[in-house]
């Protein structure tokens, strides 16, 4: 089985580009940039990723970025994350980036998406991975920074094809942001939210009708409002879950408690995603392993997982169309060795 959920063509849409920052990467570049570090040593990185919760991972995780100074430094993160992906056989990528997590530090915006962008030009040609890249605002901070946010990306706006909402969730509700989304969407950005990791169905609403966002990041929370479930079927909204960060950040306890076997058998169109792989113990071939294990899900099931990843996409319709043909060809070339 471990074959054929790293063959068959997968597209991964949530991750977070900063979260991809393994520790030793970390420590070159911060080696080179001059900057220390809040851990001793490679090792004390690792043995520091004990989290409780959302926030206590948030800490550690902006402690990392700091890090990051120069193109180079973006472009290098953003390489390493994409040769790793391209070896899952991850076809198409939706990369989240935290611009205000680098602005507040005075490194500048074109610094950080420049470098990005040169990363996911140059993986394209060299080994066929498409992209698309997804601004994220930090929701701990005010509606105004993340308005002027959106007007520094708006000069991107050929570069970045939707605008996000990441960072601690609770007491952060969706609504803050509904002005600068307003904005997003005049200025023509497609919109996602992470809502439902720990906060409640309540933001998930919120995310749909004030938002209008195309996809909900995590959204796990959702079965506790039937209303809402039948409203995210009804108008196929998916969800982006990622298993193993649910677990680090103690969402649910272990994987065999999580709730993503009954999603889909609830018909939603729910995708797995590695979040921060870096930090959470796995990229998303390690999250497709642990749920089919642990959840016992079917061949049926990851194909349905493998075709909403794609579904789900912010690709054109036509292109994405070719990827469900490849995986019906994928699947049928298998069965028949089988
Ligand atoms: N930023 C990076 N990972 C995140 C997550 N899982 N939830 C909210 N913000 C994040
Ligand atoms: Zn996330």
């Amino acid at each position: 089985m471990n074959a054929f959920l790293r063959e068959i063509p997968k597209a991964e849409l949530h991750l977070h580009l900063e979260g991809t920052l393994e520790p030793e990467l970390m420590f070159a570049i911060a080696q080179r940039n001059g900057i220390s570090l809040p851990f001793a040593s490679i090792e004390a990185a690792k043995n520091a990723y004990q989290f409780t919760d959302l926030q206590s991972f948030l800490d550690i995780y902006y402690a990392g970025t700091n890090a990051l100074q120069t193109e180079r430094d973006f472009y290098e993160l953003t390489k390493a994350y994409l040769e790793k992906a391209v070896r899952q056989n991850l076809r198409h990528v939706e990369i989240f980036f935290d611009p205000q997590t680098h602005t507040d530090r005075g490194i500048e915006f074109k610094t950080v998406l420049n470098g990005i962008d040169r990363a996911l030009t140059d993986a394209k040609t060299e080994f066929g991975i498409s992209s698309n890249l997804i601004l994220c605002f930090l929701r701990h901070l005010s509606a105004d920074a993340a308005m002027e946010t959106l007007e520094q990306a708006i000069s991107y706006r050929d570069k970045i094809v939707a605008v996000g909402l990441d960072s601690s969730e609770l007491g952060h509700p969706p609504k803050k942001f509904k002005t600068v989304f307003d904005r997003a969407r005049r200025e023509g950005f497609l919109t996602v939210a992470h809502a439902g990791e720990e906060g409640p169905s309540e933001y998930i609403w919120q995310a749909l009708d004030l938002l209008k966002v195309s996809r909900i990041d995590h959204g796990v929370r959702c079965l506790e409002d039937e209303k809402l479930v039948y409203r995210l079927r009804r108008d196929r909204i998916p969800l982006t879950v990622c298993p193993l960060s649910n677990i680090k950040l103690r969402v649910f306890e272990s994987i065999e408690q999580h709730n993503l076997k009954q999603l889909l058998d609830r018909g939603l169109c729910v995708t797995v995603n590695s979040d921060d792989p870096a930090y959470f113990g796995g990229y998303v071939l390690e999250n497709f392993e642990a749920v089919q294990t642990r959840l016992n899900l079917s061949r049926a099931d990851i194909v349905q997982l493998a075709k909403n990843s794609f579904i789900a996409s912010f690709l054109p319709d036509d292109i994405q169309q070719t990827y469900l043909e490849e995986i019906d060809a994928f699947v049928a070339s298998v069965s028949e060795i089988a």
